[in-house]
């Protein structure tokens, strides 16, 4: 079948490949453009380790088809730090002990930035909504509530990025 063009951008950054037309855009993050931050758990929408934001949304990249992103902002955990500065999300997850094994961790970023920038201030129940699409195998979800909490604290939430 014949491959589409594709054009948008990644983490601040023009981007372009070549895609199937049913390929999807976890497939293009991964194989094609080498961010391998968004995870393949699932495949089936069930799992979250593959969250990254369109246009600030939390999407999920193994349900989204690649040519669907044409013109789109891709963000990805893979952007979240400042050079050698990591994003206060990150920080805080380093803090409280949020990550264990780190599979779930860069699609619990993504979805944990996609609340703050909405609701700088959540409350906990707030964040417990917020990834209750994530799945965590290691952590019983508790120090990662507290890492989220801690990083709206901090004014993780009013930063622009
Ligand atoms: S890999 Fe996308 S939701 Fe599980
Ligand atoms: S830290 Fe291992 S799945 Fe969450």
């Amino acid at each position: 079948m014949a491959k589409l063009p594709v054009q948008f951008r990644l983490n601040g950054s023009d981007r372009a490949g070549f895609v199937d037309p049913a390929g999807n855009l976890l497939d293009l993050l991964r194989r094609g453009l080498g961010d391998f931050a968004p995870k393949y758990g699932c495949g089936q929408g069930t799992c979250g380790v593959c969250t990254v934001l369109i246009d600030g949304e939390p999407q999920l990249s193994c349900l989204t088809l690649a040519i669907s992103c044409e013109g789109r902002q891709i963000e990805t955990a893979s952007g979240m730090a400042d050079g050698p500065n990591l994003h206060p999300l990150q920080q805080a997850f380093m803090d409280n002990f949020a990550a264990q094994c780190g599979f779930c961790t860069p699609g619990m970023l993504t979805a944990a930035r996609a609340l703050l920038a909405k609701n700088p201030n959540p409350t906990r129940d707030e964040v417990v909504e917020a990834i209750s699409g994530n799945i965590c195998r290691c952590t019983g979800y508790e120090p990662i509530i507290a890492a989220i909490l801690a990083a709206a604290a901090g004014g993780a939430g009013m930063r622009r990025a």
